[in-house]
């Protein structure tokens, strides 16, 4: 009893009688200080958890691209549900211009950035004066996009099967031909001349950028390659490669060989992000499965192998400025930022499941066609969260295009629909792109007539409820 409360001088001078009522007041003071310090402890290991941990709410739909700009370290993401968000601490700026969902985003510099995905086009934002401008020339989605040692250059990967190089000064693009599809990612070499490509086609390619010509294939893989970086062994010129394919094979290659010095293949398909840390030592990976992989670059063992989603991929991966953090991008429409230190230790994200992965026994038809057709980019509720496409909430009588707040294609703007079960009908009867040809809204039909008419039914009580919040759907 002294040892555990040897501050209590009643309790630890043997002079006094240990009668009952100071033992239990022994035993409660005990009980409270051992409280304390456990409640102390815990505060503080909370508090240093809360310093680092974060998360970054906001985006209506999954996130697929993640940057962090090498001037101040804000943190830029790119979207499915169209937009891109700046975030300085976990405060978001949104930049709307896409017409679709966003793949990738990149810093140029302190004021600029760069966005490109599913519309074709890459957007140069300028945060200042917040002016924009559109990139035209590629004519299928664009999946990857560098920036050049000097800022001059960016250049973007295209399922066109080409490269677009585009100059900052304004002058016109350029595109290099050569592979047979799609290309996944490109990046420059530290010296800015070279640019190597991944592409769908299984190969990874070296292009001269002072010529414009086609170097040499680096690699051949079996299957398409999605990711990939280059890093340094000694600290200066880039000295390996490693890139990540759609069979899940994370390969590590001698640049100054063309030898393959690492394979791992921990049977995750496919690994869909790859990122190095700023001081080059740590390169992580995320994969189809849900997995993060830290891999050290000096030895290249494994330091960390966790699941960090439970629901779906992992599609964005990017370390913070000091490399402290890393931010990830899934399913969700929320950035986890965990500390690189412990990265295992903190729960998963993706703990629920997404409306459009939910069971479909547990669901009518009518909400089952909703779940996996529409709330990808549909929210039901009044403020309806920032999804691609306007809330449906009280759409039926409403004029097509007048929900205040959303921008909505030419098409709809001046549109004289009104949303009724009979136009809605006609919308998934016919397709989008037929109904309301120019409409942003992707072509999709639902040929049976049950299906639309269970959809309606549905769509009619889900839309008049006065649910506030951005709800689950
Ligand atoms: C990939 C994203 C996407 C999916 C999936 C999608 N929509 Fe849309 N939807 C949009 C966009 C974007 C618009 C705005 C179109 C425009 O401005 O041209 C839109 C517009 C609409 C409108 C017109 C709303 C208004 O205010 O005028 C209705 C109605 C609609 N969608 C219903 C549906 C239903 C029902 C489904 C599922 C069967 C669905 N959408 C699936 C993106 C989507």
């Amino acid at each position: 009893m002294c040892a555990l409360t040897s501050s209590d001088p009643e309790t630890c001078t043997s002079a006094t009688p240990l009668t009952l009522k100071s033992m239990i007041r022994a035993v409660a003071r005990h009980f409270v200080m051992s409280l304390a310090a456990f409640c102390i402890v815990t505060l503080s290991l909370q508090h240093s958890f809360a310093a680092d941990f974060q998360t970054l709410k906001g985006h209506g739909g999954p996130v697929m691209g993640i940057a962090v700009s090498p001037d101040n370290g804000s943190v830029a993401t790119a979207s499915f549900d169209n937009s891109v968000g700046i975030w300085e601490g976990r405060l978001p700026q949104w930049l709307e211009g896409h017409e679709a969902a966003v793949k990738v985003v990149k810093f140029i510099d302190g004021e600029q950035i760069v966005s490109a995905g599913d519309d074709n086009d890459l957007i140069l934002w300028n945060l200042k004066d917040r002016s924009k401008v559109r990139l035209e020339g590629h004519t299928a989605k664009i999946m990857g996009l560098a920036v050049s040692p000097d800022r001059k250059l960016v250049a973007s990967a295209s399922w066109d099967s080409r490269i677009g190089l585009w100059p900052m000064d304004g002058s016109a693009p350029k595109f290099l031909s050569g592979h047979t599809s799609g290309v996944n990612m490109v990046v420059f070499s530290g010296d800015g001349d070279w640019l190597y490509s991944a592409s769908v086609d299984g190969s990874i390619k070296l292009w001269d950028l002072r010529h414009a010509t086609e170097k040499r294939i680096v690699d051949r893989n079996g299957f398409g390659i999605n990711v990939m970086v280059l890093g340094s062994a000694n600290g200066q010129s880039e000295s390996w490669l490693a890139y990540g394919s759609q069979d899940g094979v994370t390969r590590v290659l001698d640049l100054a060989t063309g030898e393959r010095m690492h394979d791992f293949a921990l049977e995750r398909r496919p690994i869909l992000a790859m990122t190095l840390s700023p001081d080059g030592t740590k390169l992580a990976t995320g994969d189809g499965h849900g997995f993060i992989t830290v891999f050290n670059t000096l030895d290249w063992s494994i330091e960390t192998d966790f699941k960090a989603a439970l629901k779906g991929p992992v599609w964005a991966l990017a370390f913070s400025k000091d490399g402290e953090v890393l931010h990830a991008g899934g399913i969700e429409d929320i950035v986890y930022s965990w500390p690189v230190a412990d990265l295992a230790s903190y729960d998963p994200m993706a703990t629920e499941t997404p409306v459009f992965l939910q069971k479909p026994e547990d669901m009518s038809n009518g909400e089952r066609q909703f779940a996996r057709k529409c709330s990808i980019c549909h929210a039901l509720t009044v403020d309806g969260g920032r999804k691609a496409g306007p809330t449906l909430h009280k759409v039926f009588g409403r004029r097509a295009g007048t929900l205040p707040g959303y921008a909505y294609s030419e098409t709809l703007n001046g549109s004289d629909i009104i949303w009724s079960a009979e136009t809605i009908d006609q919308l998934f009867l016919d397709g989008p792109d037929h109904f309301i040809p120019g409409t942003k809204m992707p072509m999709q039909r639902i040929i049976q007539s049950e299906d639309r008419l269970d959809l309606i039914d549905y769509l009619k009580a889900a839309t008049a409820e006065e649910k506030s919040g951005r709800g689950k759907l």
